[in-house]
């Protein structure tokens, strides 16, 4: 196998109706000159009587990074398959690199690389061979698919392994080639479907610093799908919440928190030569702060205090007000800082607040 796409899933439910003439298509969505590289509208899929994917919208523009965040059956790969013109819409419709991927499939897949999240290539062929047969596709040849081979591997850390037969590669190599192969063509838009799950730990900074100096310096706009919360929260400049082929949220991760997140604001506080029996005291000079609702005292000692306060909508007011109460009780603050609550907390939040409509079905 080569990286061809995956089977397309069944079409038996598709009721889309082609639209006639540009104009009407042009209605549907933002102006082809706007930002955004990939744009739904009320796209949705539904498999029999599961509604896969429900109603998305969403804008991803060039130069940011955009994690579609889910649990397994989400609907994040079936999105991604019909933003490739790889399964239609049962209803709705995208436009990805400024064209419809139901009606130009082939104009989409010359701009966009797609890892897809079973990658599979030809085995007895070599990790650099496959590539050239990747660039031939795309009308690449010669020197320029050479060099463009060789910066690819080095980006995705393959140039060592390069002339190894996939067949003796490792799963998290292949994930490498199949990154590799993505970035061939030279894409303006990068569609990764869970593209680090098979990378190790060090491997998977590499490859986030490679993409955000992708984005940073070519303008690429990503769109990579994942469960892996931490991932998305390092890498990620927006984030989409999935549940059961919904986005019950979409934003940064400190909208996100505003949004999801618990109504506490969490600042931590700490104090140099601090010693612990001074942490009582500490503790009650923070606490008589106004707008402060709790503090926690140090688990260890040297570690900071953590305040915590019911708004937070007055965190400047508050730090300002710690500030005063440090200098005033001639303690010696080292740090002050808010703690951003973690995406897990986010999610989990988002998921309670979806409640028991998460799983939604049409009638048969
Ligand atoms: N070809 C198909 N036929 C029927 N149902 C399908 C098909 N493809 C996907 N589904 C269903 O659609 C839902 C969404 O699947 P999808 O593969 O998009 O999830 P995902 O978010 O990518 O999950 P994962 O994290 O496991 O990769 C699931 O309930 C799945 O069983
Ligand atoms: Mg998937």
């Amino acid at each position: 196998m080569t990286a061809t796409p995956p089977a397309t899933p069944s079409r038996g439910t598709d009721r889309r109706v082609p639209r006639k003439g540009r104009t009407r298509e042009r209605d549907r969505g933002p102006a082809l000159d706007s930002r955004a590289q990939i744009i739904t509208r009320r796209l949705s899929k539904t498999y029999g009587s599961l509604v896969a994917v429900d109603n998305l919208n969403l804008e991803i523009n060039a130069g940011e990074i955009f994690g579609l965040l889910g649990q397994n059956g989400a609907g994040k790969t079936t999105t991604i398959l019909m933003l490739l013109g790889l399964t239609e819409p049962s209803a709705g419709g995208a436009r990805v690199a400024g064209f419809d991927p139901t009606r130009k499939p082939l104009e989409v897949k010359r701009r966009v690389g797609y890892l897809p999240d079973n990658v599979g290539f030809y085995d007895g062929m070599t990790g650099r061979e496959n590539l050239r047969y990747t660039a031939r596709l795309n009308g690449l040849s010669g020197r320029e698919a050479e060099t463009r081979i060789a910066e690819v591997l080095e980006q995705v850390g393959m140039s060592g392994r390069a002339d190894g037969r996939v067949e003796t590669y490792s799963r998290g190599m292949l994930q490498r080639l199949g990154i590799a192969d993505a970035l061939v063509k030279d894409p303006s838009v990068l569609i990764l479907d869970e593209p680090t799950t098979a990378i190790d730990p060090l491997g998977v900074i590499e490859i986030l610093d490679m993409l955000r100096a992708l984005v940073r310096d070519r303008g690429l706009a990503v769109m990579l799908s994942s469960h892996l919360l931490a991932q998305v929260q390092s890498v990620c400049d927006r984030v989409g919440i999935f549940a059961a082929g919904r986005l019950i949220g979409v934003g940064t991760v400190t909208e996100l928190a505003e949004q999801f997140g618990e109504d506490t604001t969490r600042i931590e506080v700490g104090f140099e030569g601090l010693q612990p029996p001074d942490y009582a005291s500490t503790a009650k000079a923070l606490a008589s702060v106004p707008g402060v609702s709790g503090v926690q005292q140090p688990a260890r000692s040297g570690d900071p205090f953590v305040v915590l306060s019911g708004s937070r909508a007055a965190t400047g007011t508050l730090r300002e007000a710690l500030l005063a109460t440090a200098v005033r009780d001639g303690l010696r603050l080292s740090s002050i800082r808010e703690i951003v609550p973690s995406l897990d907390d986010i999610y989990r939040h988002a998921l309670n607040a979806q409640g028991s409509e998460a799983r939604q079905e049409v009638p048969a």
